[in-house]
């Protein structure tokens, strides 16, 4: 009895191994391409880089006197988490304005103090000094402190945080 080979049709070992592989590509692509999709999806991704973050009730802000709110945030780029945290000082006006300044020396970016004597930020680090209204007194800073982006939505203060 002559095999297919021979006669040049197609045998069965080589059906079911060409049917083996196309089944096996399906399977390959139906559960590879989602997991490759899940795999390389995080790492052309971003977290969101413009937020209002709240800070509080301003019912409970001294007035006049810069105060200091800190907190953390978490950002993920790719698979890596990376937490950041915050520091702004917020100065609220008799008449209900408010003035919110980054935390952070303009020099090399250690955190300066406020003081209440001799009214200023202090900055430990080399000894730089700010006003109340984040304008340089003097030292090596060669900026003000900066001043941050704020509004007021049913009583809460919100600062607005553009992430690099
Ligand atoms: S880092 Fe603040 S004065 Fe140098």
């Amino acid at each position: 009895m002559a095999g297919a080979e021979e006669t040049g049709g197609l045998s069965r070992r080589k059906f079911v191994t060409g049917m083996l592989a196309v089944l096996g590509g399906t399977i390959t692509a139906v559960i590879g391409l989602p997991a490759v999709g899940y795999l390389v999806a995080p790492a052309l991704k971003r977290s969101p880089t413009d937020v209002w973050v709240p800070l509080g009730p301003v019912e409970s802000i001294p007035i006049d006197q810069p105060t200091l709110f800190t907190f953390s945030r978490a950002e993920r780029i790719g698979w890596e988490t990376t937490a950041t945290s915050y520091g702004m000082y917020v100065l609220r006006s008799p008449d209900e304005r408010y003035r919110v300044l980054s935390n952070v020396c303009t020099h090399l970016a250690c955190r300066v103090v406020w003081k209440d004597d001799p009214q200023d930020y202090t900055c430990p680090c080399h000894d730089g000094h700010f006003a109340k209204d984040g304008h340089v007194l003097s030292g090596p800073p060669p900026r003000p402190l900066q001043a941050v982006e704020h509004k007021v939505e049913e009583g809460i203060l919100y600062v607005h945080l553009v992430e690099a």
